[in-house]
């Protein structure tokens, strides 16, 4: 896996054949393009309910687009695949054109939206990637790798560890083993620790440390639970900091996992603003944005899901248009069959000093929700 260079922006032709069920507001025509006009009619898949940043990336996009007269099926599948492939079949028989799917496990979807595509609809990912298909027309994501980046980076100068500082003991979580970002953030933020780990500057007294990034799967939590994060970080530090060792740094993919941690070490009896360890996340979820206010958590990696639903939002308008469909990468997001045109945007790091200035300032929660 490597890391995405490209800033340019390419254009993909759509090649529309006369027949391709494009989408327009309902009612009118569309200039169409080489087009044909046809009734908008959007599904849209999300994961689940049970984590905040779904719930606004879902409930986001569908007012945008019912803003502009599309009729908008929103489903969530709880998590369960055989839910959100039976979800995708009823947008399917319930006429949608274009399908947009944030898929629980990327490998699982191939043959529902192969028939999607018997029926001319056109397949966006949104921010996972499905694999092994050709049926994935485009992918909007942010920068995945630069994630996992940005933690590590983080990381490295809290702890001054280009100085040459430690050892620290660290404990390295990735994310849910079906999930194509997961390697990503764990592949980022591995090619920044693993050398210093090498080195013996960083520690992993419970030996769950993957000697390379292939081997991120063994130290992934199935569903990114909150829960199961919790769990497993008991365990290791029951079994492992058994001689009045701390725990100093947890390297955690993202909020969800990070709040898992955060119950565990308050149960091993760590105090924030002490022994607390350095934690990193992802999401800028309420619940760990004040975490990060009351010193339970380090960073977030902020990603504007506002502004993931804007550039879908533009690649639904072009392919309603029969216009050409904006990318900004055509090599990063290989899933298997193709290369699939995508639209990466960037992430921020976000500390406690930036949680007023960018979160709050930018209307991406209110002070009010975060305690402020
Ligand atoms: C998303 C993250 C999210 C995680 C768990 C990933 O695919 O990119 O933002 O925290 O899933 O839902």
């Amino acid at each position: 896996m490597t890391r995405s260079k490209h800033v340019s922006t390419f254009i993909v032709t759509l090649g529309l054949a006369a027949g391709l069920a494009a989408c327009a507001p309902a009612g009118t025509t569309g200039d169409g393009g080489d087009g044909e006009a046809a009734e908008c009619n959007v599904g849209i898949s999300m994961p689940t309910r049970s984590l905040e940043r779904w719930i606004n990336d879902g409930e986001g996009l569908r007012e945008k687009l019912e803003a502009k007269d599309c009729d908008v099926d929103l489903q969530y599948a709880e998590d369960r695949t055989d839910q959100q492939i039976s979800q995708i079949q009823n947008q399917i028989a319930g006429g949608a054109q274009i399908l947009v799917v944030a898929a629980i496990d990327g490998e699982t979807l191939g043959p529902v939206l192969e028939e999607a595509k018997a029926q001319d609809v056109q397949v966006i990912a949104y921010d996972r990637l499905i694999n092994g298909t050709e049926a994935v027309d485009y992918y909007a994501t942010f920068d995945n790798y630069k994630v996992g980046q940005l933690q590590g980076e983080y990381l490295v100068d809290q702890l001054g560890l280009e100085n040459g500082d430690g050892p620290y003991n660290l404990e390295p979580f990735a994310g849910s083993p079906d999930d194509n970002n997961a390697e990503f953030f764990f592949a980022g933020a591995w090619d920044v620790l693993l050398p210093y780990v090498e080195e013996g500057q960083l520690v992993v007294p419970s030996g769950n440390s993957p000697a390379s990034n292939d081997e991120w799967t063994s130290i992934g939590i199935l569903g990114w639970q909150s829960a199961d994060a919790q769990s497993e970080m008991d365990n290791r530090l029951q079994s492992f900091y058994t001689g009045g060792e701390r725990v100093d740094v947890v390297l955690s993919p993202n909020d969800s996992l990070a709040l898992g941690i955060q119950a565990s070490l308050d149960g091993a009896g760590y105090t924030p603003g002490t022994d607390w360890p350095l934690i990193t996340g992802q999401d800028a979820d309420v619940a760990n944005v004040r975490a990060i206010l009351a010193d339970r958590q380090s960073m977030t990696v902020w990603k504007d899901t506002r502004e993931l639903g804007t550039q879908v939002e533009t690649m639904i308008d072009a392919l309603v248009a029969g216009d050409e469909v904006e990318v900004n990468d055509t090599e990063t997001y290989d899933n298997g069959i193709k290369v699939v045109p995508t639209y990466i945007l960037d992430p921020v790091v976000v500390t406690k000093d930036e949680v007023q200035p960018t979160l709050v300032d930018s209307g991406f929660v209110t002070a009010g929700d975060v305690g402020l």
